[in-house]
């Protein structure tokens, strides 16, 4: 039997919708979205509140109610889309049969239903929106869509056109800058759209520890765009969040965080009589998983030292054509010395890493004389000068500028490359982390990262234009 679906969609989903085996209980802010009618919707929210999936359940609901929806999803990535519609899936799934619409096409991409409409995630671009026929849209974590302008030009008319459809944009804010920055807080808009606001302390399932944990790693600034719904300020910023965005696709990054317990099985001391054999064993792992690594595009590497905090990081960078593509990332959070010498010496066994640099100031040159001895015409030890930094930062800069250093949709790189301001020096410019700004956080990814470059580009002798450096 086939009942209709009950029109009010938050009784509708707490009555007999379910979540992962239990009943849907809906945050206070989940519901108001889900009955509120306005067509045009932004939504200004903290990470992690339950906003695409709540706004999943109203395009669920739509599509089962109403045989014309076609409800699309838009965000920067496919991967993005692709999680949310199986999001989406999971709770049409667990709905009782009387109330689980059949469904007359299931793909990865889109699902239709029988006698319903259709739920589709479409391609990030403007003809996709312009062309295709859709009549609902959610565009996901807006600020960080490079093509928003054109997208949300091909999406208003579109909207403005039909007597039923709607637009809910969402996002994380991404400083001072791009479309839902200036849609928010331009008067034009606000008669427009309707507002919402969602701090993470509207959210019942976040808590104190979990945003205590994203203070410490994100920095004051960081914490407060990402959990506080804050637009910051970026003009003082070397790295613009533009010229990130510009670099992120939708690449493959291999990402490793060794787990505890396994650490145990790791040799006590590089005297261990079984040092070698539990190298190859953990080169042979790293081997098996990420197979696409093994052969190939030569690659090459960062490693900066934790020196304050207790984490370490370890970039890889592929050559491929001119391109320097982001491949491999790894954090190694209170692992101690030894154990990240036993890490880098698997690496370097299991992957052609052809040059990595390594951060060899106060605590980590003994890893890093360690990596010389062993691998001595793939390594080089380099020494946090301000010197270095100023190259690394401006390396970085220019790869990123010419479009050739890939990376992916991780915030975090780009959350710490904000944070590296320039100061003036007595003779020159020099950069450092702005510590007021990141208590307890050092910007260890970026810097990796930077190594990783470093490393490359000097393998073939790259020099970023001579633009580049007279900008700042
Ligand atoms: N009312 C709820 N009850 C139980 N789980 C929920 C509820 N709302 C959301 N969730 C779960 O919380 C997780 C995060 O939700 P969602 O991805 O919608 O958050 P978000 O605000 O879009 O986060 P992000 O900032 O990562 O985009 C999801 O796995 C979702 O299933
Ligand atoms: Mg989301």
């Amino acid at each position: 039997m086939n009942r209709a679906t009950p029109r009010n969609p938050v009784a509708f989903f707490e009555r007999v919708g379910r979540i992962d085996g239990k009943p849907i209980r809906l945050y206070p802010y989940q519901k108001k979205l889900l009955l509120d009618p306005g067509r045009f919707r932004m939504i200004n929210k903290s990470r992690q509140v339950g906003i695409s999936w709540a706004i999943g359940l109203k395009a669920l609901h739509k599509a089962m109610i109403d045989p014309r929806t076609r409800y699309g999803y838009v965000a920067s990535a496919e991967k993005q889309g692709v999680e949310w519609l199986e999001e989406v899936r999971a709770v049409w799934a667990e709905l009782p049969r009387p109330w689980r619409m059949p469904l007359r096409s299931d793909k990865k991409t889109k699902i239709a239903f029988e006698g319903g409409g259709s739920i589709e995630i479409r391609a990030t671009s403007a003809s996709s929106i312009r062309s295709g026929r859709w009549t609902d849209l959610l565009l996901d974590e807006f600020a960080h869509v490079y093509e928003d302008r054109s997208i949300i030009n091909a999406a208003l008319p579109k909207i403005s056109r039909s007597k039923t459809g709607s637009l809910d944009i969402v996002s994380t804010p991404l400083g001072q800058r791009g479309m839902f920055y200036e849609m928010w807080t331009d008067d034009a808009y606000r008669e427009l759209f309707k507002r919402f606001e969602i701090p993470w302390h509207e959210c019942p399932d976040l808590n104190e520890s979990i945003i205590q944990l994203a203070r410490r790693t994100l920095g004051e600034d960081g914490y407060a765009q990402e959990y506080e719904c804050s637009f910051l300020d970026e003009t003082a910023s070397y790295f613009p969040y533009d010229l990130f965005l510009a670099n992120q696709r939708d690449i493959e990054v291999y990402e490793f965080a060794p787990a505890p317990d396994v650490r145990l099985l790791w040799p006590a001391s590089v005297h261990d009589d079984h040092w070698k054999a539990q190298v190859a064993e953990l080169a042979a792992d790293i081997r098996e998983a990420c197979p696409e690594l093994v052969d190939g595009w030569p690659l090459f590497g960062g490693f900066d030292v934790g020196r304050t905090t207790d984490t370490s990081e370890v970039y890889l960078v592929r050559e491929e054509g001119d391109l320097l593509p982001e491949r491999f990332r790894v954090t190694l959070k209170r692992v101690n010395f030894t154990h990240q010498r036993f890490f880098l010496a698997a690496l370097m066994e299991a992957l052609p890493v052809q040059m990595i640099c390594v951060d060899q100031t106060g605590i980590g040159r003994d890893i890093a004389e360690y990596l010389q001895t062993e691998y001595p015409a793939r390594v080089e030890p380099v020494h946090f000068s301000a010197e270095l930094k100023e190259d690394l930062v401006t390396t970085a800069k220019g790869l990123l500028q010419d479009r050739r250093t890939p990376v992916d949709h991780d915030r975090t790189l780009m959350l710490q490359a904000r944070t590296i301001k320039r100061v003036a020096g007595q003779t020159k410019m020099l950069f450092k982390v702005d510590r007021s700004e990141a208590r307890g956080h050092h910007a260890d990814r970026f810097w990796a990262w930077t190594l990783a470059l470093r490393a490359a580009t000097k393998a073939h002798g790259y020099q970023p234009a001579l633009a580049t450096v007279s900008t700042w």
